[in-house]
């Protein structure tokens, strides 16, 4: 990617100021796993962006959920092996069906869920802003009225590869033009936070 491909992308995101109301009692927490750990316990819930399972295995740990969908494309060479391995370590939470594994992309799986169906939900796909505005905008309707969206890397970007995020300028957008709140936000040493959403 060149510098103009990447300005070009930086571009397509707004940058729309939060109100004090979206900050209200907000929480800053160490990192994600603290952030699971103050997440509803025993819910629906949701992991948009699987890869190998890896933050799969926190979520079943620490929150128990009475379900859990799990949204991947697992299409890239990077992460296609993910499927098999999540499939083959979570056969028997598969099997009794308290696990759902859903192959495809956010965009077209998130909006066959019903209505308030999920307690919370976890993006953490491509981070581009257009992709983390439309599953915001789709998640809105699929969590409860006192559910949370979460998601990872509320960051400007992978500084090592490079390659620019829009969840910031995604999640500040949404907050302000749609009524929801930050609860939570991580503070990562590695600065990959992860934020939870809630209503006003
Ligand atoms: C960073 S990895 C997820 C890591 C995982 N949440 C964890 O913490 O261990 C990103 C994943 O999102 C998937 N992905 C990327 N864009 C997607 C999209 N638009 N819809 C569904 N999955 C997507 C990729 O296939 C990849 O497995």
């Amino acid at each position: 990617m060149t510098p103009d491909d990447r300005r070009a992308i930086k571009r397509q995101s707004p940058h729309v100021y939060l109100n004090p109301e979206n900050l209200e009692g907000a929480r800053l927490l160490p990192d994600r796993l603290a952030l699971l750990d103050v997440l509803p316990k025993n819910g629906v819930v949701a992991e948009i962006g699987v890869a190998f399972g890896d933050f799969t295995r926190e979520i079943i740990k620490r929150n128990e959920p009475s379900k859990i969908h799990l949204v991947d494309v697992w299409s890239s060479e990077r992460y296609k092996a993910g499927l098999a391995a999540i499939e083959s370590e979570h056969s028997e939470l598969i099997d009794s069906g308290s696990m759902v594994v859903n192959t495809g992309l956010s965009t077209e799986i998130l909006p066959i869920f019903e209505d308030g169906l999920f307690d919370w939900i976890y993006i953490d796909t491509d981070h581009s802003y257009l992709t983390t505005w439309a599953e915001l905008l789709i998640a809105n309707e699929k969590v409860k009225a006192d559910g949370f969206i979460a998601g990872h890397d509320f960051c400007v970007g992978n500084v090592i590869t490079p390659w620019p995020y829009g969840v910031v300028e995604a999640c500040t957008k949404f907050c302000v033009e749609y009524g929801w709140k930050f609860a939570y936000l991580t503070v990562e040493p590695n600065g990959h936070d992860s934020f939870a959403l809630r209503r006003l």
